[in-house]
């Protein structure tokens, strides 16, 4: 038995945008996906799974793509999950030159799926990490972080970047432009606080919705660019610890996702909640549409605030988290 677990994350600016070669800067924090692994002979696959704000799941199946699971919950949810984890048993498969391996996969999740807060990245890291040990490889970060990503490409419809599954399985603070990613330098006491209005987004249609609005509008495009620009303000007030700034070019950042589309007005509510408590700076996270929404704020006024406000299910301080994928004891 092998057990993995991943970190989640918030973008602090740049989502997107960062699906037309500008850069971003996700950031992980202390809320893990952990996957345990057992490897059995029957090439089968069974994965049961909880706390994926599904009331929780068991299937067992032949493991290739064709064999639906017939479970009680919504499909939809079902089928995304499910093709996260089929992608992440293929990658492993691969990676240990075993294609007839079977598993027992369990997934807990302290990460809201769907919710921008990168829950599919950290379940599919886990996934792979825990698989190819099971097998007996050993996979950088990097290249987990690599599987991983062709895993979102082919369950997203070719349109994911690199920015959640890198900043999943290197943790910390990261940099992301096309297929350049590294780590960059961040204050660890960034005071994020995350509000979550208990929805979830489809990223695969608010990331076509951007891309058609760009092909359509010089201006969309124009904006998708300034999203950059205040990405590269904002790499420069990070390096300085400069968390005004970054309060500053955050709401900037919210202000350009919303005029393409996807905010939400649970999403505007929460934000427009923690600005009036004095939040440094509050933008959504991740695709949008519903989910979570980020804020600077080192008091507690904020997520006081978001509790209070309607929409909000639930807020809570995050921490960064500069552990990216490890292995956690049984
Ligand atoms: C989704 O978490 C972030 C997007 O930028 C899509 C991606 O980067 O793959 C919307």
């Amino acid at each position: 038995m092998t057990v993995s677990s991943a970190p989640g994350k918030v973008y602090l600016f740049g989502e997107h945008a960062v699906v037309y070669g500008e850069p971003a800067v996700p950031c992980a924090i202390e809320r893990r996906a952990r996957v345990t692994v057992d490897a059995r002979d029957d090439g089968r696959l069974r994965v049961q799974a909880a706390d994926l704000t599904l009331d929780g799941f068991t299937v067992e199946y032949s493991g290739d793509a064709g064999g639906a699971p017939d479970v009680d919950v919504p499909s939809g949810l079902v089928r995304a999950a499910m093709g996260y984890i089929d992608g992440a048993v293929s990658q492993a498969r691969d990676a240990a030159n075993q294609p007839d391996a079977g598993f027992d996969i369990t997934i807990e999740s302290a990460i809201p799926l769907g919710a921008g807060l990168g829950s599919s990245a950290a379940v599919v890291v886990a996934a792979i990490d825990a698989a190819t040990r099971e097998l007996g490889v050993e996979l950088t970060n990097e290249q987990l972080a690599d599987r991983a990503y062709q895993v979102e490409l082919d369950v997203q419809d070719g349109q994911a970047s690199r920015a959640d599954t890198f900043c999943s399985a290197m943790g910390g603070a990261v940099r992301v432009e096309g297929d350049d990613c590294r780590t960059i330098d961040a204050p660890d006491n960034l005071p994020f606080v995350i509000g979550y209005d208990g929805g979830a987004g489809d990223t695969g249609v608010l990331v076509a919705g951007v891309r058609k609005l760009r092909e359509e509008y010089d201006f969309a495009a124009n904006t998708v660019s300034a999203i950059g620009d205040i990405v590269r303000h904002g790499e420069q007030a990070l390096a300085d610890g400069n968390i005004e700034e970054l309060g500053r070019l955050m709401n900037f950042n919210h202000g350009l996702l919303e005029a393409l589309g996807v905010s939400s007005r649970s999403l505007d509510t929460m934000v427009w909640a923690a600005r009036d408590a004095d939040a440094l700076g509050a933008k959504l996270t991740g695709a949008g549409g519903g989910g979570c929404i980020v804020a600077l704020d080192e008091t507690d006024a904020t997520a006081t605030a978001l509790r209070f406000t309607m929409g909000c299910e639930d807020a809570f301080r995050a921490e960064l988290d500069t552990e990216g994928v490890r292995v956690e004891e049984p």
